[in-house]
């Protein structure tokens, strides 16, 4: 994570120097804080060259302008009367990627308010990422440089104080960007469990579940999944609970007020099982967990900014594997619900494992609501790409706040149908129902059998196939794992939900 400080306005002696410039400010901002006559203008001769003019999402780059700067970096805001935190959060990005080499910088303040300076480092911070963990060979030279940002802001201690709200916001990001980034060899069922038990140093309830205990509760729909791989099941339990008082050490008892709930689909690679996948393409399935890598960086930003709510957070981590031990095509399962499933196509995976979740958390929890988050379904790709992700609801309150939600974090939703014509395509011949409705509407029959395993609980399910893992970089994610839900959950919980 980039380093962020906020400081008074005062002229850099050296180095990297951002300026972020409103479609009306540029000769403000060239004439910037003291800036001596002849840097000014020069940054304001070479702008005008770059036919720069703060329009937003546009960018300049000026090399050794003088006044000891070794480079200005322009990002247009656009319009001074129509700034918004998303807007400057993109410009904060497009100026950290444009400082390539530039171990730090110093962003001018132009026209920002504290709150939008602290989103501007927000911007930054998120497009820095980088998972490089297993690039031994690399030599420090290619490496990014930029370490630390240095904001200023006429009112720094305001700026700090957004922040600080922001940065743990940031921290849930990195941490479900590197669960989706790492490799499926490493993380496993097992170690994704160690993953979130080492968050109870955040005041985090964390307990896991393995293969016995699941056996034992009568998770056949998870259990059937996960029965072909050499690496065992967990599920695991999280719980933050921030209004009854769990962060102030009585963390023995279970929620007092219903929380909140979130339900992560982690299958930490999708292989198809016997229905087995194609090959082109097969390693992105190691990013089949990200519904829960976004569900674990979610509790970590709600815990590390001591959200003041009762949420709870579970996630059912599994690997679908071929094997002489793997279910069939024809197998027919008993849920944890005790509904009986027919299974048609073992690739279809990732709902036996929410059925078996879902139906618990509700058992156990009664929460408010429950939300999922999975890479459930190629038909859902096809339906949106990767603009926008789908999701389905019982519940019109729960639909709009959700949708709002996305709008306001740049990590949109679009609500889909749901319906009792869509469910019969469930009807199985020998058991309770089918997990696989046929092509037609597959991410909508996908949905229906998820609702089969909710009673009349608000409920919301996040189809994030085409959003969780970017091929191109973007203003705030850099290209990889996107943590898609993090930013956008966090904002439902603050929003609606929170004190
Ligand atoms: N994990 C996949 C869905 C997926 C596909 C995610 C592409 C991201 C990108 C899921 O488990 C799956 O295989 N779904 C099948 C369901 C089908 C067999 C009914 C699908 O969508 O093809
Ligand atoms: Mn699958
Ligand atoms: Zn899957």
């Amino acid at each position: 994570m980039l380093d962020i400080t906020f400081a008074k306005p005062v002229l850099p002696a050296a180095g990297a120097l951002v300026l972020p410039v409103t479609e009306d400010g540029l000769a403000a901002a060239a004439a910037w804080a003291g800036l001596d006559a002849a840097t000014a203008g020069a940054i304001t001769r070479a702008l005008d060259a770059a036919e720069f003019k703060g329009k937003k999402g546009s960018t300049a780059t000026i090399l050794a302008p003088g006044g000891g700067l070794s480079r200005v970096i322009a990002v247009g805001l656009g319009k001074a009367d129509a700034l918004t935190p998303l807007g400057v959060e993109e410009a904060g990005g497009s100026a950290a990627a444009l400082l390539g080499r530039e171990p730090a910088a110093t962003v001018a303040d132009n026209g920002l308010t504290a709150t939008l300076a602290a989103h501007f480092a927000l911007g930054a911070a998120l497009r820095s990422y980088r998972f490089d963990r297993y690039r031994t060979t690399e030599k420090a030279e290619e490496k990014p440089r930029l370490a630390g940002l240095t904001v200023l802001s006429a009112e720094p201690e305001a700026s700090a104080a957004v922040w600080a709200g922001l940065k743990p916001v940031a921290d849930g990001v990195f941490l479900a960007r590197d669960l989706v980034s790492e490799p499926p060899n490493v993380l496993n069922p097992e170690e994704m469990a160690n993953r979130c038990e080492a968050l109870t140093k955040l005041g985090l309830r964390v307990e896991v579940l393995g293969p016995k205990e699941l056996a034992k509760l009568g998770f056949g729909a998870m259990l059937g999944v996960s029965q072909g791989s050499a690496n065992e099941p967990r599920m695991v339990v999280m719980q933050w609970l921030g209004a009854s008082g769990a962060a102030k050490g009585k963390a023995k008892k279970e929620t007092k007020q219903k929380p909140l709930a979130f339900i992560g689909k982690g299958v930490t690679f999708d292989s198809g099982g016997i229905s087995i996948k194609p090959a082109a393409g097969m390693e992105d399935m190691k990013w089949d967990m990200a519904g829960a890598g976004a569900v674990i960086g979610l509790m970590a930003a709600l815990a590390g900014r001591k959200a003041k709510v009762d949420v709870v957070g579970l996630v059912g981590l599994v690997e679908n594997m071929p094997s002489g031990t793997a279910q069939r095509p024809g197998d027919v399962v008993k849920t944890y619900s005790g509904q009986t499933v027919e299974i048609i196509n073992t690739d279809a995976e990732g709902r036996m494992v929410l059925a078996d979740v879902l139906w618990y958390c509700q058992e156990r929890f009664e929460p408010r609501f429950m939300v999922d988050l999975a890479t459930l379904t190629g038909a859902m790709v096809i339906t949106l790409g990767h603009e926008i992700g789908g999701f389905f609801s019982n519940d019109d309150d729960l639909a709009k706040n959700l949708h709002a939600a996305g709008e306001a974090t740049a990590e949109k939703l679009w609500r889909m149908p749901l319906g009792e014509a869509y469910d019969k395509q469930l009807k199985s011949d020998i058991a309770d129902m089918k997990h696989v409705g046929g092509r037609p509407g597959g991410a909508i029959t996908a949905a229906q059998f998820l609702q089969r395993f909710v009673n009349s609980k608000p409920w919301a399910h996040l189809d994030i196939a085409g959003m969780a893992w970017s091929s191109k970089d973007s203003a705030v994610v850099p290209k990889g794992a996107t943590a898609y839900g993090v930013r956008m959950l966090d904002r439902l919980v603050a929003e609606f939900y929170e004190g």
